[in-house]
């Protein structure tokens, strides 16, 4: 039967990069024989410049009807004047809660190649691999009210916001991962201070009697903050709400070197999800051709896993862009002491993991 996968390019190098990861699975299509279509529509600035709106109605419509969703990034300082219901972020905000993407993965992986390009040192950060998942439909981001109040508009107010079933639905996610992986979870929450997070941390609790080869801990998102960057190794998969999820995110992808290499997948309880790049769509480099696509050719290789059952694929993406790394070709936004390093454009790296990608399938 033949899947939909819907692009969305949206603003900055978001069109070049989807542009790779598009080409990436186009070639991996062609050779298992799977029947895809791609279809293209708009989002963030570029929706607005066209359509007035940062999520028109036919990009829902189409987004409803798709297996995937392959985002690349929206905003831009050409929308920064935007009043607040016509921002881009509106667009990305809103495509998540629509489609009711609860969980968002951000794994964090290093590779070796890059490891001299993090802030930390090589001890601390060759050995990490993790994924934040963070709840992304929920909390702070979407909490009412939230508004400027007073006479003189001289308060406001954000809310924070969960029922049960919505912390429930992401921390069981957040299990069934840990139990796929090496069975340790984390859950980073303010229990200290917030009455959300002892609600969290009790839910946390509760689940884990389902899961007793799990081992549970908790940790206040400070301390988490900080435990990053002193010992990122010991974490295996970490759960948190929506804003505490965005900061430590950041954080975490510069770990391992660069925020340029970091995928993600949304996900909700059936297969369908939404794949984009952690950066942001790098409006200074725009257009240029020189963009790093890694982070959104990797979210393809998720894409294929989570949403299209081809894990073999997604391994051999994943595989051919260690390769190409070890091989010491980059673009220019990563840095790498190796004598033989080649800094390459976005067409020339997407060609080198299309070639690294055939080349696996013959060896195997
Ligand atoms: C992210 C981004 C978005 C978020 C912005 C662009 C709204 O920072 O995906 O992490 O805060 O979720
Ligand atoms: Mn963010």
């Amino acid at each position: 039967m033949m899947k939909t996968i819907t692009v969305l390019p949206g603003d900055g190098i978001g069109p070049e990069v989807t542009t790779s990861a598009v080409r990436v699975l186009r070639a991996l299509f062609e050779k298992s024989g799977r029947d895809v279509q791609f279809i293209e529509k708009k989002i963030g600035g570029a929706a607005i410049d066209t359509f007035g709106t940062p999520l028109p109605q036919e990009t829902i419509d189409q987004c409803h009807n798709s297996d995937a969703i392959l985002l690349g990034a929206v905003g831009g300082p050409k929308w920064n004047a935007q009043s607040m219901n016509v921002r881009p972020e509106q667009g990305l905000l809103g495509i998540r809660k629509t489609m009711g993407l609860f969980a968002n993965l951000r794994p964090v992986e290093a590779f070796d190649t890059l490891i001299d390009s993090s802030p930390i040192k090589r001890s601390f950060v060759e050995h990490v691999n993790f994924v934040i998942v963070r709840e992304l439909t929920g909390g702070l981001y979407f909490g009412r009210p939230s508004e400027r109040r007073g006479a003189h508009h001289e308060q406001v107010v954000d809310t924070l916001s969960y029922s049960k079933n919505e912390i429930e639905r992401v921390v069981e996610k957040a299990f069934q991962l840990a139990m796929k992986r090496n069975k340790k979870l984390t859950s980073i929450d303010k229990a200290n201070v917030l009455e959300s997070s002892r609600m969290w941390r009790e839910l946390v609790n509760q689940i884990a009697e389902r899961y007793p080869e799990v081992t549970v801990s908790h940790q206040l998102v400070d301390s988490a903050a900080m435990q990053l960057i002193t010992n990122p190794a010991q974490f295996d998969v970490l759960v948190t709400e929506n804003m505490f999820g965005d900061i430590l995110s950041d954080e975490a992808s510069v770990i391992t070197g660069s925020l340029g290499m970091m995928p993600s997948a949304s996900l909700r309880s059936d297969k369908v999800g939404l794949y984009e790049p952690a950066h942001g769509s790098a409006p200074d480099i725009a257009g240029q051709g020189i963009a790093n696509p890694l982070a959104t050719i990797l979210s393809a290789a998720l894409l294929l896993r989570y949403s299209l059952d081809m894990d073999q694929e997604a391994a051999q993406i994943e595989k051919a862009v260690r390769n190409v790394l070890s091989q010491g070709y980059h673009t220019c936004d990563l840095q790498m002491e190796q004598p033989n390093n080649h800094i390459v454009n976005t067409a020339e790296i997407t060609d080198l993991v299309i070639n690294a990608v055939n080349e696996n399938q013959t060896i195997a």
